[in-house]
């Protein structure tokens, strides 16, 4: 493993660190001590979770799911495969559907259509970065950290094929490093 970065820094982990807090405050206030359920999509948004939850305060409930639109590239699949972990109980809650990023949109829109199924009383969607330009489905992003231009980035839990979810920092990926691995 090179512990190099594997392109330029974009977002510097203490500017995340001060937007994350940011966001978690703007959310606790929003919902202002009432009942929240976070549903959260593995694997990219774990960091991400463990930093905003702490900002949200009482009454709160973690859900985890998964949901893949990605193979091993920097392209989207376009079908979103969704895996639950325990009951996922959402029906009458309010939920924030969390994820690293908001790319083509795909999985959002798919993951948010299934708790709306499951009962939710809302749901509201929450990214650390927003890629508007990929867009290919009219989705709404009612939170999110920064919004960025067409690069593939990593870290703070995004990945390409796994690797560097954890570096502190996002990074663009160099082209040359696509194809390597870290
Ligand atoms: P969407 O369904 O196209 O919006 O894709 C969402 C998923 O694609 C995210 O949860 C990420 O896992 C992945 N993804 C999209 N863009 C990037 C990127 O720039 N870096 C790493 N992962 C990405
Ligand atoms: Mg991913």
């Amino acid at each position: 493993m090179n512990d190099s970065r594997p392109g330029r820094v974009l977002f510097s982990a203490e500017a995340i660190h001060r937007r994350v807090s940011e966001l978690g405050e703007q959310i606790r206030g929003d919902y202002a001590g009432r009942p929240l359920t976070i549903v959260a999509i593995l694997k990219g948004s774990v960091i991400f979770l463990a930093d905003l939850a702490r900002h949200l305060g009482h009454g709160v409930t973690i859900e985890l799911i998964e949901a893949s639109s990605y193979g091993d590239g920097t392209t989207s699949s376009g079908q979103v495969a969704i895996r639950r972990y325990g009951k996922l109980d959402v029906q009458g809650r309010d939920a924030i559907l969390l994820d690293d990023i908001a790319d083509t949109g795909n999985t959002l829109t798919a993951v948010r259509r299934s708790l709306e199924g499951m009962g939710a009383r809302s749901v509201r969607t929450c990214v650390l970065l927003d890629k508007p330009c990929r867009r290919q489905v009219d989705l709404v992003v009612d939170y999110f950290g920064f919004e960025v231009g067409d690069d593939f980035v990593v870290g703070y839990g995004l990945d390409y094929d796994d690797y560097y979810r954890n570096l502190p920092d996002i990074c663009t990926l160099r082209p040359e490093v696509v194809g390597v691995r870290a």
